[in-house]
């Protein structure tokens, strides 16, 4: 709880005075490290009766949580205390996951165990390829990757008691492993031999090389891709309690087992309002390009409530001023996208729509902006990554940040199953009617 200090400098709890029906209650306020303040309800229907009603929980903090730090006022995106340009200009993905998973940069010794550990860790079990048979032609690699994540718990179960080796095995078997799910799914889909991991390769150059090397040709890798890909994966690898996280931490607070947690994670980022929006920008900046317009007439569609179409990568629950990210992974465009062999049309389409939407009355006044994923496919898409396989890689990216949270919570003083309430609106008791009286 915060305090406040009175005239004779005595510190007294901070509190908010609610008034209902009459009656005056007294709540707790808490204060985060970077100022937040917050109501503490948690005592609220014990002793009023009332609950809180908040649409899509946008005033409702549903935990306290030290891995990352968001000011979507001011676009400021720390992990654990670090910013995110800094990590990004500095820092691996691997890196980045150790960050977020125990609290604190790696030393090089750490780093080394660690990426070692990934690796030994990243095979998964020889009876799961059958899988990826079963599974009809052009299924979405979102479904396989969610099913085969939750399957993974069959092969590898989760003890009742779980002792730090053991977790420690099953975070590594996720962040690991969800790479490989990924590169087999895509090589199954276009009918060539699975490719293995190798010891010998760091995180990214080895999913790239299970991706595209295949018995007749080398993987032949471009270190700016590489570079790019990693970049990518930091700037996805956490982003607080967002619909994903949120999934992860109420599925886990269950006790269900964490391979299953994870796969819920999965599939939540699969809505093209959150992960999937990655894939539909390159088929909204294809769309453009296929009407020839200057997406004049796609920004107006957008703005029209009675048309199915968003600006896809456009607007943030959290961000009304602008997504770090975005800014990160535009200037990551601007210097992949010039080289020789990579020059992309979309990439000209997709500014000169950010140019039209932040000039129009509609998208300024909701404070509407690109976010991450307006940038991302660009990059993925010079990379040789298929379109459906875009929002996999951003939950490649995530894992870790949904891992951190959920040993978080796991592990957490205030660990209790989730369980919101609700206002019932329908009807009231009535008399059951028998069959045959019924019209
Ligand atoms: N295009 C057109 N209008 C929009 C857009 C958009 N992309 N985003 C929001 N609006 C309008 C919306 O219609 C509403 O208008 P009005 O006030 O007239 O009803 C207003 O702006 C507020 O929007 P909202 O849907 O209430 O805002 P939200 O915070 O609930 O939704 C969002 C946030 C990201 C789901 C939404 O902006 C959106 O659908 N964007 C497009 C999809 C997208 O890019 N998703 C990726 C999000 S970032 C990465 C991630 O989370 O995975």
């Amino acid at each position: 709880m915060s305090e406040t200090r009175n005239a004779n400098g005595k510190a007294t709890p901070e509190t908010a005075r609610l008034i209902l029906e009459g009656r005056e209650y007294e709540l707790p306020v808490v204060r985060g490290t970077e100022g937040e303040k917050a109501v503490d309800i948690s005592s609220l229907r014990r002793t009023t009766g009332y609950i809180t009603l908040d649409k899509g929980y946008e005033n409702t903090g549903s935990c306290r949580s030290s891995v990352t730090f968001i000011d979507g006022e001011k676009g400021i995106l720390r992990y654990r205390g670090y910013p995110i340009d800094e990590l990004a200009a500095k820092s691996t993905f691997t890196e980045v996951a150790y960050l977020l998973l125990y609290g604190e940069l790696p030393t090089t010794i750490q780093l080394e165990e660690f990426s070692t550990f990934l690796n030994e860790s990243s095979l998964i079990h020889e009876d799961m390829l059958h899988f990826f048979v079963g599974f009809p032609r052009g299924s979405h690699p979102m479904g396989i990757l969610a099913t085969t994540v939750a399957s993974l718990s069959t092969f590898y179960p989760v003890p009742e008691v779980m002792d730090e080796k053991a977790e420690r095995q099953i975070l590594a078997n996720l962040i690991s492993q969800v790479r490989t799910i990924a590169a087999i799914s895509y090589k199954k889909s276009i009918g060539e031999p699975i490719v293995y991991p190798s010891y010998k390769l760091r995180y990214v150059p080895n999913f790239l090389t299970m991706m595209f090397s295949s018995p007749v040709k080398e993987s032949d890798l471009d270190d700016d891709i590489v570079q790019a890909i990693d970049l990518f994966l930091i700037l996805h690898a956490d982003h607080e309690q967002n619909c994903s996280t949120s999934t992860v931490r109420l599925t886990g607070s269950s006790l269900a087992n964490v391979y299953a947690v994870i796969s819920a994670g999965i599939s939540a980022l699969w809505g093209p309002r959150h992960g999937g929006a990655n894939q539909e920008v390159i088929r909204m900046l294809e769309k453009i390009r296929d009407e020839h317009g200057d997406g004049t007439e796609y920004v107006r569609r957008a703005k029209d409530r009675n048309a199915p179409d968003r600006l896809m990568g456009f607007g943030h629950r959290v961000y009304k001023n602008f997504d770090p990210r975005a800014k990160i992974l535009k200037e990551a465009c601007h210097k992949l996208l010039k080289k020789p062999g990579m020059i992309d049309p979309l990439f000209d389409i997709a500014l000169r729509l950010e140019d039209i939407a932040l000039h129009d009355e509609y998208f300024v006044s909701r404070n509407l902006y690109p976010n991450v994923d307006f940038y991302s496919g660009l990059i993925l898409r010079a990379a040789g990554i298929p379109y459906d396989m875009f929002t996999v890689l951003f939950a490649i990216g995530r894992t870790p940040g949904w891992l951190a949270h959920w040993r978080e919570m796991y592990h957490g003083e205030d660990f209790r199953i989730m369980r919101p309430r609700q206002i019932y609106t329908g009807s009231t008791c009535r008399t059951y009617v028998d069959r045959s009286r019924r019209r």
